[in-house]
């Protein structure tokens, strides 16, 4: 592309596509700061677990494709057999202890190894100076900026803010999953994550009991709640009183849809 020759600085979006406003903040934030926006399209099987959605998850190529084309200077849909030409059961993968633990990483074993063995493959291929990663997705772009730090990935990780409906529920591609019923009641998972951080700025550090009431909101509400989790923010360490910096993470599923949302708030004046 001769971008590199000419001191052209590169950032880069990767995405599984289906792409909706959140994804397009995204590519919105990349192209305030570098000269070139790359924007990868795959649903990566090696961050599915046997029993998840990989067969029926949202592929929507000629759709995105026309929603990128005046955003993007390139495109990049690579076909499994490019990113895992030996398969990726037995090649090489990057495993990210801590901070990929607990979490969503307990609810879905090998997740975290898959999206981190992923995004380095795309490191490597496109080679960007910034890579722009959601909020929404809270853990995931812990591990990457840990798996960025540890590997010394010449690439500055930058996060941008959850994009949500109107009603609070976070954009998402499985949104699209959710009955006209189960959409009703989905945005009850961010009302209860702002009612915890409202009572934690209030004063509250009961985490557990706060936790265990969380859980039971989610329930009441219908979902079948997996996590409702106090942590400090960047670490993902269990909060503790003195923290002044937390993240209120929850993931609960809806019918077959599985819903994770974050909330982080700031405990200094
Ligand atoms: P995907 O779910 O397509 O998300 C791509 C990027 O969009 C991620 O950084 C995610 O956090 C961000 N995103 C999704 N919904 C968002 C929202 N409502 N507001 C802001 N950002 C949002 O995350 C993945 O793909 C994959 O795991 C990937 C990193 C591409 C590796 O395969």
């Amino acid at each position: 592309m001769g971008w590199r020759l000419q001191s052209e600085t590169i950032a880069f979006v990767p995405t599984m596509g289906n792409l909706h406003a959140g994804h397009l903040a995204l590519v919105e934030q990349a192209r305030q700061c570098a000269d070139k926006v790359v924007v990868s399209i795959f649903v990566n099987p090696m961050q599915f677990g046997a029993d998840e959605d990989l067969g029926s998850y949202p592929r929507t190529l000629t759709a995105d494709s026309a929603k990128l084309a005046p955003v993007t200077d390139l495109l990049f849909a690579p076909p499994v057999a490019e990113i895992y030409p030996r398969g990726h059961g037995v090649s090489s993968q990057i495993d990210v202890p801590g901070v990929s633990e607990g979490l969503c990483g307990a609810f879905r074993p090998g997740h975290f190894t898959g999206v981190a063995t992923v995004v380095a493959k795309l490191f490597n291929m496109v080679q960007p100076d910034y890579a722009l990663f959601g909020n929404k997705d809270y853990q995931q772009l812990q591990v990457i900026r840990r798996m960025v730090a540890d590997l010394c990935f010449p690439v500055e990780i930058i996060a941008v803010p959850t994009a949500r409906e109107e009603d609070g529920l976070a954009l998402s591609s499985r949104n699209g999953y959710l009955s006209a019923a189960e959409r009703e009641i989905a945005p009850r998972l961010y009302q209860a994550l702002q009612s915890v951080v409202q009572a934690l700025v209030q004063g509250r550090n009961d985490y557990a009991v706060m936790e265990q009431e969380g859980l039971y909101v989610l329930e009441e509400a219908g979902f079948v709640p997996e996590y409702f989790s106090i942590r400090q923010a960047g670490s993902l360490k269990l909060a503790q009183p003195g923290m002044t910096e937390l993240v209120v993470l929850a993931a609960a599923r809806l019918g077959k849809t599985r819903l994770i949302d974050n909330l982080a708030c700031s405990l200094v004046e």
